[in-house]
């Protein structure tokens, strides 16, 4: 498997631009949408994306993985490991903040808006939209970001560092196609965030300190608090308060 790179000086969104792609060619699979800037990159939820012109990674991936609806947290563990491989290889040592982000100290540096498409109990085809903080250096202070030229003080290029970043990534594809999923599990809960701390968590009920216990086979995040009981959350339903 080969990506194929379209590039794009500005879009409002790769996520949307692969959309469009997916409902106008019949030849999309693993294609990746890159673009300098995004006039509305759009984040988890109803949240933007930052990112000044020309500074950091923007871009999304067409995959067409054949796993079963069940499966699909999978796709955002291999993600989630191929960025925590990325920033390995430049001696950066990441965590995953389950579901879908990056931490470098305690800060945000990369961020994963994963779309499927299901047709029956099989995904069609997913586009994994990863925004990566690479040169950019001032970020408004309520995103708690960091980037590579922070942690490294250096700058880098931006399709240089693509391009390392699909070949980590189809590494580990290949790894989800081979149905490597005890691996994968393995890996992903190794690099997990709070599974050594308690932290302070907030549902709509309370707020809790909890370490974490583990991901479920639906991708749920299975919390333990302070008095030993177990909690369970899909994504949205709990909210980390602390980054300690
Ligand atoms: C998050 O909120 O953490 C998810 C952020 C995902 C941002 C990326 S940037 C490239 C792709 N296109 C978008 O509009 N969003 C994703």
């Amino acid at each position: 498997m080969n990506f194929k790179i379209l590039q794009y000086k500005e879009l409002e969104s790769t996520n949307d631009k692969a959309n469009e792609i997916i409902d106008d060619e019949n030849d999309f699979c693993n294609k990746v949408i890159f673009t300098f800037y995004q006039s509305k990159g759009r984040g988890a939820g109803s949240n933007s994306w930052y990112s000044s012109a020309g500074k950091n990674l923007l871009f999304s991936i067409i995959i067409c993985p054949e796993i079963e609806v069940r499966q699909q947290f999978f796709i955002s563990k291999l993600t989630s490991l191929a960025i925590i491989e990325y920033f390995k290889q430049k001696s950066i040592s990441a965590k995953i903040k389950w579901p879908n982000d990056t931490l470098v100290n305690n800060k945000k540096i990369s961020g994963i808006l994963i779309e499927n498409s299901i047709t029956g109990n099989k995904l069609n085809s997913s586009i994994i939209g990863i925004g990566l903080n690479l040169n950019e250096t001032v970020f408004p202070e309520t995103l708690h970001a960091t980037s590579v030229k922070l942690e490294k003080q250096k700058e880098f290029e931006l399709l240089k560092e693509l391009n390392n970043f699909l070949k980590i990534y189809e590494k580990r594809f290949n790894l989800c196609k081979n149905k490597s999923f005890a691996l994968l599990d393995k890996e992903y809960f190794e690099n997990l965030y709070g599974t050594d701390k308690y932290l302070t968590y907030k549902d709509k009920e309370d707020i809790f300190e909890a370490i974490v216990k583990g991901i479920d086979n639906y991708g749920r995040l299975i919390l333990k608090d302070t008095t030993g009981k177990e909690r369970i959350y899909m994504f949205k339903e709990v909210e980390l308060l602390n980054y300690e």
